[in-house]
């Protein structure tokens, strides 16, 4: 990239609001042989009152808590109520908010140097309280306990994949519910691969809803007939499995828990499907995070089109961590002069600094044909880049230099 700001047309992201935006983004110019994007316009997005929610979501370490910090205090700055929910252990972005810690619920924050015209709270999910205050929200005051209090709750309230996903979409839909904040900026957990974050609700259900669960509840509503029973009745090798490890106790507590967490079962899918409608409705918008690298961008690709057949309205791709170079000089010039001075004889400095801009050009040059790879697949999403800061973003000036990268200045 030569420029931080892809070239293009701005759009209207803000004005017209997520999916809309997608949707309405006019197709990327073709000048010459190159397709450009058109640009994110953050600013219009984060001061439009239909925002609500943005979603930054991409594959592991691209910059999304980052991203999502630096909206929230630009967002703050600019006069909106925010509220940045972030998911990682994210030391780093309490550090930068003049947070000591990140709790389960919202903290204002305060920092030095820092006097919005609005306002910015932050939190860091805890997932398990996440998940207890949801057992407790939906099933009665004795139930509740006994699920909280039951063995088996702590391994299906950890450890079944999709859970962190899941929690986090739970909690957006409780902040959301509040109707506290005017913007809800929300970052999204390290997956493996950045489709878990929309397959966790349906596959926590699925889970919940499917044959583990029935396998477990069975003793119980055998009438108790036990182990052996299931196990003759022909459950397999998976139920002999886990009666040798877990043992006759363990069984009976995870059936009892089951039990007492399938009477709740109804308000938790429903709870998934409102947030899953929140996810789709116009007030919020995705930005897909990518570094300018093929598999961060094919994932990105990947992502893109998972919203869209989703109907998630996408409001464009960060891709954040670029090296443009601002010098107009090519790389093959820079070389050849480089060769003409060694051949002089001149001090060796000046080749080595037009070498040393050959390199940086190559990779500027590496990174726009990635990118326009990109923009030929998505031709109608819109693209901001973001270019490296020096060093990693620690504090609240690092955000803010973040934040008016994202806003093309
Ligand atoms: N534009 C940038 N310039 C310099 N450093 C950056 C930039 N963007 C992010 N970083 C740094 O890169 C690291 C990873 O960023 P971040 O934690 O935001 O990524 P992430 O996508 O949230 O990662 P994970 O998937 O692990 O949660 C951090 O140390 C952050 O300070
Ligand atoms: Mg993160």
């Amino acid at each position: 990239m030569t420029d931080q700001k892809p070239t293009g047309q701005k759009t209207t992201a803000g004005k017209s609001n997520g999916r809309q935006a997608a949707q309405q983004q006019p197709a990327a110019k073709t000048t010459g042989e190159k397709r450009l994007p058109p640009t994110v316009d953050i600013d219009a997005l984060i001061d439009d009152p239909k925002t609500r929610v943005i979603v930054c979501c991409g594959s592991g370490g691209v910059g999304k808590t980052t991203t999502a910090a630096a909206l929230g205090v630009r967002a703050a700055e600019r006069g909106r109520r925010t509220m940045v929910l972030t998911i990682d252990p994210a030391r780093r972005l309490a550090q930068s908010l003049g947070l000591r810690e990140l709790g389960n619920q919202p903290r204002a924050v305060h920092a030095d140097g820092f006097d919005p015209k609005g306002e910015l709270s932050a939190m860091m999910l805890d997932m398990r309280r996440t998940f207890d205050d949801m057992v407790q929200a939906h099933a009665g005051p004795d139930r509740a306990e006994q699920i909280l209090s039951n063995p088996f709750y702590k391994t299906i309230s950890t450890s079944f994949s999709g859970t962190q996903e899941y929690m986090a979409m739970e909690k957006l839909g409780q902040l959301a519910a509040t109707g506290k904040w005017d913007l809800i900026v929300v970052d999204t957990p390290p997956s493996r691969s950045a489709l878990d974050f929309l397959d966790a609700p349906q596959r926590l259900s699925t889970v919940l809803d499917g044959r583990i669960i029935r396998l477990l509840s069975a003793p119980a509503r055998a009438g108790g007939l036990g182990i052996r029973k299931i196990v003759g009745a022909g459950f397999g090798l998976f139920a002999k499995v886990i009666s040798a490890i877990i043992g006759g106790q363990l069984l009976q507590d995870a059936s009892t828990f089951v039990q007492a967490f399938d009477s709740m079962f109804g308000g938790f899918r429903e709870r998934a499907s409102q947030t899953y409608t929140l996810l789709r409705s116009p007030g919020t918008a995705f930005l897909v995070v990518a570094a300018p690298e093929p598999d961060a961008l094919r994932e990105a690709s990947y992502f893109v089109e998972r919203l869209e057949t989703d109907q998630m309205p996408v409001a464009g791709l960060v891709v954040n961590r670029t090296h443009p170079v601002l010098a107009a000089l090519p790389a093959n010039k820079a070389l050849s002069a480089a060769d003409e001075l060694d051949r002089a004889s001149r001090p060796p400095l000046a080749s080595a600094m037009l070498r040393l801009h050959a390199d940086r050009v190559a990779v500027a040059n590496r990174e726009k044909r990635l990118l326009a790879r990109f923009t030929k697949a998505h031709p109608s999403v819109a693209v901001v880049g973001v270019s490296a800061l020096p060093a990693d973003v620690h504090d609240l000036d690092g955000l803010r230099e973040i934040a008016l990268r994202l806003a093309g200045k």
